[in-house]
């Protein structure tokens, strides 16, 4: 990097995902079939990322399950991809349940979490779903549903650990207790597996924590005979994004600067990422803080599993949990989905606003590659649509989406690509299977959403199969889907 040179955000690209934008007989017929804009999803990626969290966990004396979070992708492909290989999975709704059967998952490797109305469980009873309970009204709702002939496998979510947040989910740890004597009461209905939690952080040491307060609450639930096998320690694995983080640091170096009027202009109108700028300079915490990760996922994995364990004499999670007989489950949906997905957007037309900002306009919203809140912080790459690419310097403009909102600005950073785009070419946004394809609003307008297709590499060449007909490799080699 030169002092002269625009800041930028160089993304880490998987290598396969690098092949398959670099091949132009990969895209191009992609793009001519399916238009844009296209998620595409990358079942191999899945994989890759699924072997990394099995490796882990392959190492450590303790048992495990890893469920998939459905929740973080719709897509066909990767619940299907993850039913292949053999893993559990995590599913929060109905049409979530539906789709992790259709895609061939048996009910005994189906976990339910989230909120459920009376509804829901109803369903849920007698299935032989495990029901990872939110609150004491679900527990007592569902030991009223229960029919003795098929008890419920029950977990309970644990929340409300010293030093966390509180959280709308879970049940408070003063709580847990009573929740056991309801279970203690309810044996012949209910099947106590044992106690998860979720955290809404990166956080290890917090997460080590919620593991040591569980294993005190494991204890009061062997107390009263229920003989609990299972930890849950949830989702929350990172994802990594930047390929650069010393480039990111400088990024965000310079962005501050920016806001306080010093180098480039980087922020639109009066935007501050979250910022509080005032006399005394720039400070808080900003919306992309998830961008300046570089801890893998399975790195990540490693270091809960060592960490030693205050209320076990030092002993470490993964050792505890194989002393005890304890299964470490986990939840992984973005760690899982990281790197599985792009997204591809055409450009409209470029134009000027009044304060003299250049705006690439493209066909298709914000919240189609991030949630609302939160700011793009990795540079898309502008690919050549149908002319070649053309000489020139890098060209800052700020990438506009196709809502009639003033607020859908895909980036409201000023983002420097390689030349000024054109009509035509192609936006590619990196790592979007993580959440940020299906939390779109931007139907508003009636614009389709955009067709998700999986990408996969097979017999030499890319293939690419509309997301709802995709079939991973054993299922296609004869299973066919369950309906
Ligand atoms: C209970 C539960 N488990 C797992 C997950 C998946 O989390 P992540 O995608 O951070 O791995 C979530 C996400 O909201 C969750 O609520």
């Amino acid at each position: 990097m030169t002092a002269g040179s625009p800041p930028a955000l160089p993304a880490r690209w998987d290598p396969l995902v690098r092949r398959f934008l670099d091949d132009p007989a990969a895209l191009e017929p992609v793009v001519r079939r399916f238009g844009t804009p296209v998620h595409l999803v990358f079942p191999e990626v899945f994989v890759g990322n699924l072997h990394r969290l099995r490796s882990v966990l392959d190492s450590t004396p303790a048992g495990y399950r890893i469920c998939y979070a459905h929740k973080v992708n719709r897509s066909r492909a990767l619940v299907r991809t993850a039913a292949a290989q053999g893993i559990a999975v995590d599913v929060a709704s109905p049409e979530e349940l539906e789709s992790a059967r259709a895609a061939g998952f048996a009910d005994s490797s189906i976990e339910v979490t989230g909120p459920k109305g009376e509804t829901f469980l109803r369903a849920l009873a007698g299935t032989g779903v495990t029901v990872n309970v939110d609150n004491q009204w679900e527990l007592e709702t569902l030991a009223r549903l229960a029919d003795p002939a098929a008890p419920v496998p029950v977990l309970l979510r644990v929340s409300g650990f010293a030093g966390s947040q509180p959280s709308r989910f879970g049940i408070p740890v003063p709580a847990v207790d009573r929740a056991l004597e309801i279970l203690a009461g309810h044996r012949d209905r209910l099947t106590f597996h044992g106690l998860g939690f979720h955290l809404d952080t990166a956080d290890i040491a917090e997460r080590v924590r919620a593991v040591d307060t569980c294993l005190v609450l494991l204890e009061q639930a062997c107390a009263r005979d229920l003989m609990p096998s299972v930890l849950d320690i949830g989702g929350g694995l990172r994802q990594v994004f930047t390929d650069d983080a010393a480039r990111f640091d400088d990024y965000v170096h310079r962005l501050r600067e920016s806001l306080t009027g010093r180098g480039h202009r980087m922020a639109w109108g009066t935007g501050t990422f979250g910022y509080q700028v005032d006399a005394a300079g720039v400070r808080g915490t900003p919306v992309f803080h998830k961008y300046a990760n570089t801890v893998a996922a399975a790195d990540m994995l490693a270091e809960i599993l060592a960490s030693p364990l205050e209320g076990q004499g030092g002993r470490s999670v993964a050792r505890v949990a194989a002393d005890n007989l304890f299964d470490i489950w986990l939840e992984p949906g973005k760690a899982l989905a990281d790197h599985a997905g792009i997204t591809v957007a055409g450009v409209e037309f470029v134009k000027e606003a009044a304060d003299g900002s250049l705006l690439a306009h493209l066909d298709l919203g914000r919240d189609t590659v991030t949630p609302a809140d939160q700011e793009v912080m990795v540079d898309p790459l502008l690919l050549p649509g149908p002319q070649p690419a053309p000489a020139g310097d890098p060209t800052g403009v700020f990438l506009a989406g196709r809502l009639c909102l003033e607020r859908d600005l895909v980036t409201t950073r000023t983002v420097w690509l390689p030349w000024l785009p054109r009509p035509g070419d192609l936006v590619v946004f990196p790592n979007t299977a993580g959440y940020n394809m299906d939390l779109s609003a931007a139907s508003a307008a009636m614009h389709r959403t955009p067709e998700k297709v999986a990408i996969d590499f097979r017999d030499g060449a890319f293939r690419a199969t509309p997301d709802a007909d995709y079939r991973p490799p054993a299922l296609s080699a004869g299973l066919s889907e369950v309906s």
